[in-house]
């Protein structure tokens, strides 16, 4: 049996995927093999020796102490894609509000309440409310990933053109996205050309205000630009002077903004992304797979701390071992097996940065349980040795 513990609420959606048969899951356990967690800050939280690992629902870890885990062999693990429907989803509203004016016409309706000649107000008034449909128009999606792919292929069902970017798409991406996305070969080709724009980009050191002033002077005149990204990836102050000058018609943001709030034409969302049910359900449910997978079998699928790292179970034996990703550390391990006279049937090793993680299956651990874990824990540069099954 392995104790699960639960530091914020799981959706039961993600909790039913640990059967009660293996799993005690509960906010109260004391020896946990694993944790889910949503936002609850683990910072100050003392990791006892029998943790193995910890699942983010969610895709952001930094709720999570990652690198002083990972020192414990302690794998954090988070939810990539889980929520991308949801914001695939607030991309679509996103276009549709930056066209048609829903927000301030639902506004100015309102305060036509108590009117006695409101329907003649209405058909009066309606005119200024009146906006462009997307169907035929042009749209650039920067950034094919899990959102950006989703985007893409929906706004193509939606009848609009769909010019994409990224310069590291993934094999998955490219399975994933439709061919009639016209793919572009820098983001200056993107923003000439389209009349909707949208960021599905991480931010980092390289993308921080990646929509500054100078990339602005080349859109199209006119544009509409969505941000359900990050705050981090648009110069305010840029975005705001494009709106004045008409560069942009319209600016759609999950990411409120001081400089930004309640500007003319600027739509601000409270980063509602991936606030559904069905999100938070999903990434429970992913959180919960990839702890039950690992406990069980060792694997390691959307670890943000090791690499990912799966190999079927051959059905004998299986021991891990969790380690730096020093020189000879492969040929360190298999030594201890050989002394110990195991037979090795499969193995797989793969690193990620400074840590690096093998599986091993072998015929029979016969009754070298104590010794073999023993020695492995003892050499230099491995921070976590398990015996994760035989059978
Ligand atoms: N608003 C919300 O609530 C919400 C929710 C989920 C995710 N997000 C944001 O959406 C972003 C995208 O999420 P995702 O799940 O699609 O991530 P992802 O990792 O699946 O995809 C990101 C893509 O961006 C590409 N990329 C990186 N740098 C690029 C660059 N300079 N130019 C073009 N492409 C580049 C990568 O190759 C990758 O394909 C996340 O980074 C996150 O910040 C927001």
């Amino acid at each position: 049996m392995y104790n699960i513990l639960t530091l914020n609420a799981i959706s039961p959606k993600g909790l039913e995927k640990l059967p009660g048969e293996q799993f005690a899951v509960s906010a109260d356990i004391t020896k946990p093999d694993g944790i889910i967690v949503r936002s609850a800050d683990m910072h100050d939280y003392s990791i006892p020796d029998t943790l193995l690992a910890i699942a983010r629902a969610g895709a952001g870890t930094n709720n999570i102490p990652v690198d002083s885990c990972a020192e414990k062999g302690v794998v954090v693990f988070n939810t990539p894609g889980a929520n991308a429907n949801a914001v695939k989803e607030l991309v679509i509203a996103s276009l549709l509000i930056s066209s048609r004016k829903i927000t301030e016409a639902a506004e100015w309706t309102k305060t036509l309440k108590g009117q006695p000649d409101m329907d003649k107000l209405i058909e009066g008034g309606k005119k200024k409310y009146a906006g462009p449909e997307i169907i035929g128009k042009k749209l650039g999606v920067i950034g094919l990933g899990a959102i950006g792919v989703l985007v893409a292929n929906a706004a193509l069902a939606l009848g609009m053109e769909v010019v994409g970017y990224d310069p590291f798409l993934s094999v998955h991406s490219a399975w994933h996205i439709s061919g009639q996305v016209s793919l572009a070969k820098s983001v200056d080709e993107v923003v000439s050309v389209c009349d909707y724009i949208t960021i599905h980009i991480p931010q980092n050191e390289n993308t921080k205000k990646m929509i500054d002033a100078e990339l602005l002077k080349k859109f199209k005149k006119g544009a509409r630009l969505i941000n359900l990204s990050r705050g981090g990836l648009i110069d305010p102050a840029a975005v705001a002077d494009a709106l004045d000058e008409g560069i942009l018609n319209k600016f759609v943001t999950d990411f409120a903004d001081n400089e930004l709030l309640g500007k003319e034409n600027v739509i601000t969302l409270p980063h509602l992304g991936a606030s559904t049910p069905e999100s938070e359900e999903n990434c429970a449910a992913m959180a919960a797979v990839e702890l039950k997978n690992f406990i069980e079998y060792g694997n390691i699928k959307n670890s943000v701390n090791f690499p990912n790292c799966e190999t079927p179970y051959t059905g004998k034996a299986r021991v891990t071992v969790a380690h730096k990703n020093i020189p000879n550390m492969v040929g360190s391990i298999t030594a201890i097996f050989a002394k110990e006279n195991l037979n090795i049937d499969n193995m797989i090793n793969k690193s990620k940065g400074n840590w690096a993680y093998t599986i091993i299956d072998l015929d029979t651990l016969g009754d070298k349980h104590d010794s073999l874990i023993k020695e492995l824990k003892e050499l230099k540069g491995v921070v976590k040795a398990r015996i994760v099954r035989e059978n």
